[in-house]
C-alpha cells in the first residue's frame, strides 16, 4: 500500500505567553525524521513520561511543536534494512521515541531499526500496548529482584504507587507468580481492584510513608517494586528485612532519595535501579518474551481502559494528578 502524505497525530505546541495547547492535527510524511523503519501505529499508550511531554516539561522534551508517546506498536510500512519485512508487527518503546524524536501519538513514526522489537508470537498490538512501557517496566524489575534471588518463599512484596500503569502491572505480575504482594496506594477505593490484580494485602500511602526519622523500622518486606521514590522509597528501604532487594524506578512523589546507610551495612539490604529506556535488544526481547509467555497476566478486565486519540488530552491531565487507575491504551484506529 502506498504511505499517505497526511496523517492524524497529536501536535503540542508552544503559545506566546509559554503556555502549551493539544491539538490533532494532520501531519506530513516529510516532517517525520529520516528512519530505517515507518512503522503505521495502530496502538499506543499513556505512561507518566508522555504527560510530562505532552504539558511542556523540557527535562523530557526540549523543542516545540512535538508530538508525544514514548510507546507505539504497529505494522512496518516501509523499511530500509533487511532485518524488518513490509508488514510485520514491531512494537516501539523507550530511546528517544516521544521525548525528542515525533512519538506514538500519530498514525505514522520513522525511527532506526534498532529500536523496534518484532512483535513476540501470542501477543496481539493492543495488547503490547496494554503492557506498554509501564509493563515493560514492571517486567524488568521483576527480572532484576528475581536476578538478584528474590523467591516466592521468602516473604511479602510490597508494591508501591500500586494502581499506577507500573504498579498495576507488576502487583499482577508478581502475584501471577506466586509472590506475597502488598499493595500500597494512595487510593483507599481502589482496594477492591488491587485485590482483583491478586494483591495480598492493602497498606494506605500513609502507612508506607514512614516519618518519624528513625533510620530503621521493623524488617518487613523480601522485596519491594518502589515506582514514586521520595520518602516512600526511602521508607521501603528502612522497613525492608534482611537482605531485601528493592527495585526502583519511578519518581511520581518525589525524585529526591534522604536515607541513612543503615538499611545497607546492618541489614544488607540492595537498591536495584530500573532504566526501561536504554535497555539492550537481547534483554529487551527477553522481557517481551515473558510478558508474551510465562508472564501473561488477564488484560481483559477494568485494568485497561481505551481511547481514542481525541479522547486522550483529559487523560493526560489526569495521571500527571495521580488520577489514572491501571493503563490506558491508545487506538490509533479509531
Ligand atoms: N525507570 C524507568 O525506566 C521508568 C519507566 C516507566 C515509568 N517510570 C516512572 O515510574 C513512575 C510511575 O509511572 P506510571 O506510568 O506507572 O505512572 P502512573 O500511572 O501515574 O502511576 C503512578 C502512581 O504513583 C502514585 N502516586 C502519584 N503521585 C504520588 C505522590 N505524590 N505520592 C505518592 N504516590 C503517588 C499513584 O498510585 P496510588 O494512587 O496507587 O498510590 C499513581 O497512580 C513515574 O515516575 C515514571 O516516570 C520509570
Amino acid at each position: 500500500m502506498p504511505l499517505p502524505q497526511s496523517f492524524k497525530a497529536m501536535v503540542v505546541s508552544e503559545t506566546a505567553d509559554k503556555t502549551f495547547v493539544r491539538e490533532i492535527k494532520q501531519r506530513e510524511l516529510s516532517e517525520l525524521p529520516a528512519g530505517e523503519l515507518i512503522v503505521e501505529v495502530k496502538y499506543s499508550s499513556l505512561n507518566y513520561k508522555d504527560a510530562l511531554s505532552a504539558s511542556g516539561n523540557k527535562g523530557v522534551t526540549r523543542k516545540y511543536p512535538h508530538t508525544p508517546g514514548i510507546d507505539a506498536a504497529g505494522v512496518v510500512a516501509d523499511s530500509t534494512t533487511r532485518a524488518f519485512a513490509v508488514g510485520e508487527g514491531v512494537i516501539v518503546t523507550g530511546f528517544d521515541l516521544g521525548m525528542n524524536t515525533s512519538g506514538g501519538y500519530s498514525r505514522f513514526i520513522s525511527i532506526p531499526s534498532g529500536w523496534a522489537v518484532k512483535l513476540p508470537q501470542g501477543l496481539s498490538l493492543r495488547d503490547s500496548m496494554a503492557y506498554g512501557t509501564a509493563g515493560f517496566t514492571a517486567a524488568l524489575c521483576v527480572m532484576r529482584l528475581s536476578a538478584y534471588g528474590l523467591t516466592k518463599d521468602q516473604g511479602e512484596v510490597l508494591v508501591t504507587g500500586a494502581t499506577g500503569g507500573v504498579g498495576s502491572i507488576a502487583v499482577s505480575i508478581l502475584a501471577k507468580l506466586g509472590y506475597e504482594v502488598v499493595a500500597a496506594t494512595g487510593k483507599a477505593d481502589e482496594k477492591d481492584f488491587l485485590t482483583r490484580l491478586g494483591a495480598k494485602s492493602i497498606i494506605s500511602r500513609e502507612e508506607a510513608n514512614d516519618t518519624s526519622g528513625r533510620p530503621l523500622q521493623k524488617g518487613r518486606w523480601a522485596g519491594v517494586v518502589d515506582t514514586v521514590g521520595g520518602n516512600i522509597l526511602a521508607t521501603a528501604l528502612k522497613t525492608a528485612k534482611d537482605g531485601g532487594l528493592v527495585a526502583a524506578c519511578g519518581n511520581a512523589m518525589s525524585a529526591d532519595l534522604v536515607t541513612s546507610v543503615f538499611p545497607f551495612i546492618l541489614r544488607g539490604v540492595s537498591l536495584l535501579g530500573v532504566n526501561s529506556v536504554d535497555v539492550p535488544m537481547r534483554p529487551r526481547t527477553m522481557a517481551w518474551q515473558k510478558l508474551a509467555n510465562e508472564w501473561t497476566i488477564d488484560l481483559s478486565g477494568d485494568l485497561i481502559t481505551e481511547c481514542s486519540l481525541e479522547e486522550l488530552s483529559p487523560k493526560i491531565d489526569l495521571i500527571l494528578k495521580g488520577g489514572i487507575r491501571g493503563r490506558v491504551v491508545v487506538d490509533l484506529n479509531a
